[in-house]
């Protein structure tokens, strides 16, 4: 019913045509006006962690924070599983391509002719094994990258008469390879020095661009792999990683050196992009830039009607200096949830508010639309 509504909203609004340019500031209303509908996609398939995940996590840890209120009340009034207040860009993005929310693997009875979410909450691109050689803990679910594509292969092969069949299949499918490898930098920075967190990069960059090789050998023609966003902005890491020390902040109070891990990451990311392109030159690979589509919000927070006094302040936080303590999580009853998390830019410390994502995705669908090139755009 909700979908159907915003469905309708977002239609309309959609029929306001504007020229936008990036620097151009959208009225609030207008936020998700573009739309991936010229494409012509019947399905999306996601890979991914929890800034994807639509309720994978919930069937394989019933009792996972986002199991619980206030997980989901902005939107669907219940918690779904999905890390935010309300919707993540994976749900703007379906919504935007007129398709319905991608509906969780682990939920053996949905349906999925219109694509299928294989993404799961606190999920790395290195499986646990190997992580636990480098000495990282991944304390959440063993259900990383390789698994999800087990899962893909899996659910392809129950579709598919052969493997040409699968590429007529999924000829028309937008193929979502990730955010994901975030999680890997999160826990490793829990043990270790960025530096030497750094060190994992190319591995993980290595185990995404295997990834996307995988999916291209199942027939995708459409593929977005997003980055890694700022981390050194958001409240978990302003907290642990925070310093007197006036030098180690840049002009928005965000942490220079996580912000440069996170370029790091991404260039790398992008460099392997480039050698697939070169690889597969009738496949369309892009880059989802979380990275600027997240700063972009973060620079005109209070044109976009955030409160700009908290946006270094999570909604659904406790205490201390961000309003976050790492000793207590979310999902403690005695966690304080903010009244106004439209106002919000992060939601927990780590995931963003519906609004902040739905801000991102508008972002977003622009950049994509420029490079995908669907016809009729
Ligand atoms: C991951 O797998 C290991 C080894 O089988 C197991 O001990 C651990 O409990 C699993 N972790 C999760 C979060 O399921
Ligand atoms: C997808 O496959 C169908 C069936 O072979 C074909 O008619 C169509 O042109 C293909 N579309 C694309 C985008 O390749
Ligand atoms: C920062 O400065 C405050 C007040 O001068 C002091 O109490 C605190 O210990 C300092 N923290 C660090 C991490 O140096
Ligand atoms: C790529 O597209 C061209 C032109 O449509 C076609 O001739 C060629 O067979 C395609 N190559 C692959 C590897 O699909
Ligand atoms: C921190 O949380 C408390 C309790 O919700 C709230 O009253 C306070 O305004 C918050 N502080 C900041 C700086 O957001």
């Amino acid at each position: 019913m909700a979908t159907q509504v915003l469905s309708l909203l977002l239609s309309l609004i959609s029929s306001f045509s504007l020229l936008l340019h990036h620097h151009y500031l959208p009225p609030r209303a207008h936020k998700a006006q573009l739309d991936l509908k010229a494409c012509k996609f019947n399905a999306i398939y996601q890979l991914g962690d929890s800034i994807s995940d639509t309720g994978n996590i919930m069937y394989e840890d019933p009792g996972c924070p986002s199991s619980k209120l206030p997980y989901g009340e902005t939107f669907f009034n219940k918690p779904t599983g999905r890390y935010s207040n309300g919707l993540l860009m994976i749900d703007y993005i379906a919504l935007s391509a007129g398709l319905p929310f991608l509906n969780p693997y682990l939920s053996k009875d949905s349906l999925f002719t219109q694509g299928v979410n294989f993404a799961v909450a606190g999920s790395t691109a290195l499986s646990p094994n190997v992580l636990a050689e480098k000495n990282i803990v991944s304390p959440f679910t063993n259900s990383s990258l390789s698994v999800q594509l087990h899962w893909m292969s899996t659910y392809f092969n129950s579709i598919c008469l052969s493997a040409r069949d699968c590429a007529e299949k999924l000829n028309r499918s937008l193929f979502m390879v990730g955010e994901i490898g975030g999680n890997d930098y999160n826990f490793a920075l829990q043990q270790k020095t960025i530096k030497e967190a750094m060190a994992i990069v190319p591995q993980v960059v290595q185990a995404i661009k295997d990834a996307i090789q995988t999916v291209i050998g199942y027939g995708a023609l459409k593929v977005v792999v997003p980055g890694n966003f700022p981390i050194g902005c958001f409240p978990i890491y302003l907290a642990s990683f925070h310093t007197n020390d006036s030098s180690a902040y840049d002009e928005y109070h965000c942490v220079k050196e996580l912000n440069e891990f996170s370029i790091y990451h991404n260039d790398h990311l992008k460099i392997a992009i480039e050698e697939l392109k070169q690889e597969h030159p009738n496949v369309t690979i892009i880059y989802g830039d979380y990275y600027n589509a997240f700063q972009w919000v973060y620079r005109h927070a209070s044109n976009l009607g955030f409160d700009a006094s908290s946006v270094q302040n999570p909604c659904y936080g406790f205490g201390g200096e961000y309003n976050l303590s790492m000793e207590k999580h979310c999902g403690d009853s005695e966690v304080p949830v903010c009244s106004n998390p439209d106002q919000r830019i992060s939601w927990d410390g780590i995931h963003l508010t519906q609004n902040a994502y739905h801000y991102m995705s508008y972002w977003l669908i622009r950049d994509f639309l420029n490079q995908l090139g669907c016809s009729g755009v």
